[in-house]
């Protein structure tokens, strides 16, 4: 996938220079988030934000973020480049260190960004890594991919996705946005829990069937995975996850609910 932004590159502290207006779009994109997720954010989600302690008038320094997340669950954040391999995302998680891509979105993707900037991975991901039950199962992600075959790795991906990224849950009868594609996405967020314009499809979480449902990167999810029970997901992290993935695979990807991406000239 092609990008125009480059990743921007630690001191030898680990920090980065942002520029002035780099620092206002983070201010501008908190703002506008913030109202959003107090009112459709799972109170995991809600925890992590106040227990992370973030900035909220300047883009974050992920050795910050790291000495909160280490205290919390024994974790810490380093910035990547936007894109990495499968393999190198899965030795990342496996080792408790989650990847971040260090650039921010400018006004132009003000709105919407295909690839995860730093406004994601910082204000998306790091609420749920402050509770050690997510911080665990996205190393037991981690942990699987790292002793699955190149093959099995888009398998596996997809529980991260339909879970860390997109998952829903229920609290008190109402659905709550709980992954961190959705937390940083202001209108996706509103879609997930049937706010927009049409109503998105709705599952239980079911690992099998999660495996075996595939996705597009660039579109608001058609279908998306509700929790019942937070437990669920961290049993999924127990599981024999590759033993879950040759299942899948005998059983074959279901039939996609979107139309096939459209090749650019
Ligand atoms: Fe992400």
């Amino acid at each position: 996938m092609p990008t125009s932004y480059l990743a921007k590159h630690p001191d030898a502290q680990g920090r980065i220079a942002y520029t002035p207006e780099e620092n206002a779009i983070w201010r501008d994109l908190v703002a506008r988030q913030w109202p959003h997720v107090q009112r459709l954010a799972a109170r995991p989600y809600l925890d992590g934000l106040a227990l992370s302690q973030m900035p909220q008038d300047k883009v974050p320094q992920c050795p910050d973020i790291s000495v909160r997340l280490r205290d919390l669950a024994g974790w810490r954040v380093e910035p990547v480049p936007a894109l990495i391999s499968f393999g190198r995302f899965f030795a990342m998680l496996a080792d408790r260190c989650f990847p971040a891509a260090s650039f921010i979105r400018s006004r132009r993707d003000f709105d919407y960004i295909e690839e995860p900037d730093i406004f994601h991975e910082i204000f998306g991901h790091t609420p749920l890594l402050t509770d050690p039950r997510f911080a665990a199962f996205s190393q037991a992600i981690g942990a699987a991919g790292m002793r699955a075959a190149k093959e099995d790795y888009a398998w596996l991906i997809r529980l991260y996705w339909f879970s860390i990224e997109f998952g829903l849950t229920v609290e008190a009868g109402k659905i709550k946005v709980l992954g961190s594609g959705l937390a940083s996405s202001p209108t996706e967020l509103l879609w997930s829990v049937g706010e927009g314009n049409g109503q998105p499809e709705r599952r239980p979480f079911e690992v099998i069937d999660i495996l075996r449902t595939p996705y597009r990167i660039d579109i608001h999810q058609p279908v998306y995975f509700v929790l019942d029970r937070l437990d669920d997901l961290f049993d999924a992290a127990h599981r024999d996850l590759l033993a879950d993935v040759a299942k899948a695979r005998s059983l074959g990807l279901h039939s996609p609910k979107f139309p096939p991406k459209q090749k650019s000239a």
